[in-house]
């Protein structure tokens, strides 16, 4: 199996957790893809959709399956999204996709969140990932500054802005050791919308596919 195979392994195993009329909160990147597309062969099972991103939206249109502002939606029973890195504790680096205030908020309005991701994802620290921040752009060199500060190398992402019409500093040589306190410590900085790290709301589940098969950590 190569990495994309995995990939869709991953997203086939969280299918199960899709439940007759449920709204399901929908991720972003090449396995929320998967999962998107596998989703289409069961689509009349479902009630609608949440989109973590514009595009997972249009695929997930272009597919018949509805979607939802999730203002309308409420409390989602399930959240599906991949992932950038992943420990045993579930604790996660997202935003490598640039969706990661929007996959924030999906993920803490949902009940479950499932992560699939093929097993190259898991890693003991958190950190050898770049990990992303959206900044409101007149804050970049203030926010970088701090980053530097904490040890951390910052890079922006050129020529990229967010759905939400931010940029994202990506931070090099940065080990995570306690993810849930650095998450806080990130977050409360002037002018960060949010940390790419998802440690207070962890996933629930973790589907990791490899070439042994399939094994959820939860
Ligand atoms: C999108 O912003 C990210 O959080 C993605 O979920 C993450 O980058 C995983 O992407 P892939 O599934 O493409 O590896």
């Amino acid at each position: 199996m190569n990495q994309d195979e995995m990939k869709k392994a991953s997203a086939e195993a969280a299918l199960e957790y899709v439940e007759s009329g449920m709204i399901v909160g929908i991720g972003t990147g090449s396995t929320a893809n998967h999962f998107i597309d596998l989703l289409a062969g069961i689509k009349g099972k479902i009630d609608a959709t949440v989109a973590s991103s514009i595009a997972s939206e249009e695929r997930l249109k272009s597919h018949g399956i509805p979607v939802m502002d999730l203002n309308s939606a409420g409390q989602l029973s399930l959240y599906v999204d991949g992932a950038d890195e992943s420990t045993k504790q579930l604790h996660l680096i997202k935003g490598g996709g640039g969706a990661l205030t929007r996959e924030k908020i999906v993920a803490g309005a949902s009940e479950k969140f499932v992560c699939i991701a093929d097993d190259s994802k898991l890693v003991d620290v958190l950190g050898k990932f770049p990990l992303p921040i959206e900044v409101i752009p007149m804050a970049q060199s203030l926010v970088a500054r701090q980053i530097v500060a904490l040890g951390g190398n910052p890079v922006l992402r050129e020529g990229f802005t967010t759905d939400n019409g931010n940029i994202i500093l990506d931070v090099h040589d940065l080990e995570i050791m306690n993810p849930v306190e650095v998450e806080g410590k990130i977050n409360q900085w002037a002018g960060v919308v949010t940390v790419g790290i998802f440690a207070q709301r962890p996933a629930d589940v973790l589907i990791l596919a490899g070439e042994s098969g399939v094994t959820t950590y939860k």
